[in-house]
C-alpha cells in the first residue's frame, strides 16, 4: 500500500507540510515531481520523521532534484556535499540570507536535515522574495528592476555583525573567507522555473552597484524591510528527523541563535542552480 503524498500549508504566503514522502535516492519519479512542484510553489516545505536518512542518501535524495555542490570555502562535514551547521553559540547565526549567492550561479535548493536540536529555540525562519517583490509599490518594483547588486562572501563575513562574538566570529572569518569571491547579480531576478519576479538581496550583498555607501544602503534596507516582514515569512520549530527543502531562487532564511549553549546541529545539501537573468534579460 503506497500512502498518498499530502501538502498542507502552513502560512498565507509561504510555507507547508508534506506527508507520505520517505525522502531518500530512490522515489519514484512522480514524487519527486510532487516534491519539486511543491517546493516551488510553497518555497519551502518541509517533513517530519525522516530520522532514516545519513549523509549518503540524503545527497542521493539531492541528486534526484539538482547536482549536488560543494561549499566553495567551507569542507564538507559528512559524506561528499553536505555542509555542517552546527551551533557556534554567537558566531554566524541570525542573519537573513540566500545561499551563497556570492557565486555566478549559486544553488536552487538547498536540503536541511536536523541531527541534533535544542531543548528550545534554534528556529529557522523562511522568507518568500517573490512575494516582497509583489507587494511593493509600482515605482518601487521600477526601482528594483534597473538595480544591481555586488554578493561577496568577504563582507558577509567580514562585516560588523552586532550579534556576533569576536571568538566565534573570528573563526568564521577565516574559514568563510579563505577565498574571496565577488559577483555581480540583478536586484530582481526571472524565477527559470516559475518565472516569478524576486528579490535578489541577503547578507552577502556588499552595495548596489553604482551608488555611494550611504544611497546603496538606504536601498537595500528599504528592499528587506519588505522582504523580513512577518507576513512574508514562516517560522518552523524543529526536531529531529525533520528536513526542510526550499527553492535558493525565491527565499531568504534565518536561523535564529538562541538555544544558549545547547547543541543544534543540521545539515545542508545545496544542489546546483544558474546564473540569474534580471528583467530586461
Ligand atoms: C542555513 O543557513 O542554511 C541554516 C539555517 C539554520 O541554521 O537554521
Amino acid at each position: 500500500v503506497t500512502t498518498p503524498v499530502t501538502v498542507q500549508r502552513i502560512g498565507g504566503r509561504i510555507g507547508a507540510v508534506v506527508s507520505g514522502v520517505r525522502l531518500g535516492g530512490d522515489l519514484e519519479p512522480a514524487v519527486v515531481a510532487a516534491v519539486r512542484a511543491a517546493a516551488l510553489e510553497h518555497k519551502v516545505i518541509f517533513f517530519r520523521g525522516q530520522d532514516h536518512l545519513d549523509g549518503e542518501s540524503h545527497e542521493a535524495f539531492g541528486r534526484l532534484l539538482g547536482t549536488p555542490v560543494a561549499h566553495p570555502t567551507v569542507p564538507s562535514a559528512d559524506g561528499r556535499y553536505a555542509l555542517g551547521i552546527d551551533s557556534d553559540h554567537g558566531g554566524r547565526a541570525n542573519q537573513w540570507h540566500t545561499d551563497v549567492t556570492f557565486v555566478p550561479a549559486y544553488p536552487a535548493f538547498s536540503i536541511l536535515r536536523a541531527v541534533t536540536i535544542p531543548p528550545y529555540g534554534g528556529n529557522t525562519l523562511w522568507s518568500n522574495t517573490a512575494a516582497a517583490y509583489t507587494e511593493l509599490p509600482e515605482p518601487l518594483r521600477a526601482l528594483a528592476d534597473s538595480l544591481r547588486a555586488i554578493h561577496s562572501n568577504d563582507y558577509d563575513y567580514a562585516a560588523v555583525r552586532p550579534d556576533a562574538r569576536p571568538e566565534a566570529f573570528a573563526k568564521y572569518r577565516e574559514v568563510f573567507t579563505s577565498t574571496k569571491f565577488r559577483t555581480e547579480h540583478p536586484v530582481v531576478r526571472v524565477h527559470p522555473e516559475t518565472g516569478e519576479r524576486v528579490l535578489l538581496l541577503g547578507n552577502f550583498v556588499q552595495r548596489i552597484a553604482g551608488l555611494t555607501g550611504r544611497d546603496s544602503r538606504a536601498l537595500i534596507d528599504l528592499f528587506q524591510s519588505h522582504i523580513e516582514r512577518p507576513e512574508n515569512t514562516v517560522r518552523w520549530q524543529w526536531q529531529t528527523g525533520d528536513v526542510a527543502i526550499w527553492d535558493n531562487r525565491a527565499t531568504q532564511h534565518y536561523g535564529v541563535d538562541d538555544s544558549g549553549t545547547h547543541d543544534r546541529k543540521l545539515r545542508r545539501v545545496t544542489v546546483d542552480g544558474d546564473v540569474p537573468i534580471g528583467t530586461d534579460g
